[in-house]
């Protein structure tokens, strides 16, 4: 997990202005200072609440969404920064009605209890299961471990993961 310092404060004397992000293949429009963070933008001039501001230290991953598909803590990065990129949050994985696999399978296995940081994992699971639909045991382990869960033990989580990866390859389960 990344652990580098929050996004550094706004110079004296800069100032916020009109901001336009791609946000879930839309563009959206908000108010950024030189200091809004990513996770700033997206929760409060987008109202975007689905991204969750833990540690804001880049320590907990519970602010993780996609950035040109990729995870990444949005907590450190400056929203002026990412304007050109392609960002995804938790908000914009189902289609419609239709959950994506990971998160049909976090209800199904019980494995959500007080929610906080389900929207990290799935984020960090639609990466993971856009690169391999079985992954192993331990790259499941990582990906989990990059969000911390105050309430599950994580066992469940990860046996989440375990079913997705069941019902996309259909080979049975993780290695
Ligand atoms: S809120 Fe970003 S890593 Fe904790
Ligand atoms: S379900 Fe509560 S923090 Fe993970």
């Amino acid at each position: 997990m990344t652990t580098t310092n929050a996004a550094p404060a706004a110079a004296p004397g800069e100032q916020a202005r009109v901001l336009t992000l791609r946000v879930n293949g839309i563009e959206q429009r908000g108010i950024a200072g030189p200091g809004t963070t990513l996770l700033e933008f997206l929760r409060e001039e987008l109202g975007l609440t689905g991204s969750k501001r833990g540690c804001d230290l880049g320590e907990c991953g519970c602010c993780s969404v996609l950035v040109d598909g990729r995870p990444m803590l949005s907590c450190l990065l400056l929203a002026a920064d990412v304007a050109g990129s392609e960002i995804t949050t938790i908000e914009g994985i189902a289609r419609g009605e239709t959950l994506h696999p990971l998160q049909q399978a976090m209800v199904d296995e019980g494995a959500i209890q007080c929610g906080f940081c389900t929207p990290a994992m799935v984020i960090n699971g639609v990466d993971l299961f856009n690169r391999t639909a079985s992954p192993s045991r331990d790259e499941i382990k990582a990906c989990v471990s990059a969000t911390v869960c105050r309430c599950t033990g994580y066992n469940r989580i990860e046996q989440a993961f375990v079913t997705t990866a069941e019902r996309l390859s259909g080979k049975g389960g993780a290695r």
